[in-house]
């Protein structure tokens, strides 16, 4: 058995962008209010964040379910399925997450051996779990690199295929690289892994997909605390655009009848509820479902929704004690 030990992740030295914390303390604290306080004490203190363990079904696992317990890791998610779902391959989402701020290593790539566990903010399992992929689904990840999605797709079901996407060549070599050590090679042959820009998925694809995954490229809050690059702040006023750009592709991509999760990792509203609102204005035949009270409630325990201003989709934001997120997600509904 491999010796697990976990220790606490951050190391000092990375600096607060002063000028990012200010744009964030003038936006988040009108839309958000008091809840921005909490998620701002946790967002500038590092050293609180928790860190969620993906188990690999398709690694050897013996001992480190067990080990993760030894270490007071305990499962994000009930192990059991309700009976109404037992007759289809889903697996249930092995996510450990620790009270404390402590992590394990991440472990290095070998040739013909399968990583046991992919390392996580516990909140990403969120838009996965929304999308819900079944067996036999042909599924659509759009913004896929570095892949940690992707993986949690295939961790809860064998789909009918599987395509993966990013545009840019770094990242998607970065993509094909995770899932070459997650995913058994005799289970490659379901995956499809391109570098194409999303936007043009849709027209070239119509159709062809049951669900898509619109994980979009985003202001993400805790790493551009942390970033001094101002320039971005700038950029970030174009974010909305690509993000609505991506979302029509993803329901073009997509069947009528099928689903579309668009999430992202930033609190901003610009470019969550108004993308969201404004994509429904303008692409006919679209509905926005809820998530389930029952699915919130199950979430909660380790969690905080937010209170939105403008109730369109969900956000977690961090919180002390439940440092997950910030993460956004709705789900949408092709009609026709
Ligand atoms: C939030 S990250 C995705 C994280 C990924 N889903 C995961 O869980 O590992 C967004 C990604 O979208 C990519 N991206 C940006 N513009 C894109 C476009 N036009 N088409 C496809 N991907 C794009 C970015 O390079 C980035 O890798």
């Amino acid at each position: 058995m491999m010796k697990l030990t976990a220790r606490c992740k951050y190391k000092s030295g990375k600096k607060v962008c002063k000028t990012v914390l200010q744009h964030f303390d003038a936006q988040y604290s009108k839309e958000l209010g008091e809840q921005w306080h909490s998620a701002r004490d946790v967002l500038l203190n590092p050293h609180s964040w928790q860190y969620g363990v993906l188990l690999n079904r398709f690694s050897d696992l013996t001992n480190l379910k067990q080990g993760l317990t030894a270490l007071g890791y305990r499962s994000l998610l009930p192990q059991v399925y309700p009976e109404s779902q037992t007759h289809t391959a889903h697996f249930p989402l092995q996510c450990y997450i620790h009270r404390d701020p402590v992590h394990l290593p991440k472990q290095v790539h070998h040739p013909g051996w399968l990583k046991q566990y992919f390392l996580l903010n516990a909140a990403s399992v969120l838009p996965v779990l929304t999308l819900d992929v079944k067996e036999g689904e042909n599924v659509l990840d759009l913004c896929a690199a570095p892949g940690g999605k992707s993986l949690a797709i295939l961790q809860m079901t064998t789909p009918g295929f599987c395509h993966c996407n990013e545009v840019d060549k770094h990242r998607y070599n970065w993509l094909v690289k995770t899932l070459e050590s997650y995913v058994p090679a005799t289970l490659q042959h379901l995956l499809s892994v391109t570098h194409l820009d999303g936007r043009s998925i849709g027209s070239e694809r119509p159709g062809a997909y049951d669900k898509v995954l619109v994980d979009a490229p985003c202001s993400n809050d805790r790493s551009w605390l942390y970033t001094p690059d101002t320039h971005r702040l700038k950029e970030r006023a174009q974010l909305p655009v690509l993000q609505k750009e991506l979302l029509c592709s993803a329901l073009t991509a997509v069947r009528p009848g099928g689903v579309v999760v668009y999430s992202t990792c930033t609190m901003s509203c610009a470019e969550n509820q108004l993308v969201v609102e404004a994509v429904l204005a303008s692409y006919p035949g679209v509905e926005l479902l809820d998530l389930t009270q029952e699915f919130i409630d199950l979430l909660s325990d380790h969690f905080c929704f937010a209170r939105l201003h403008l109730p369109v989709g969900q956000l977690v934001i961090p919180k002390k004690g439940k440092t997950w997120g910030p993460m956004y997600v709705s789900l949408l509904k092709r009609l026709y």
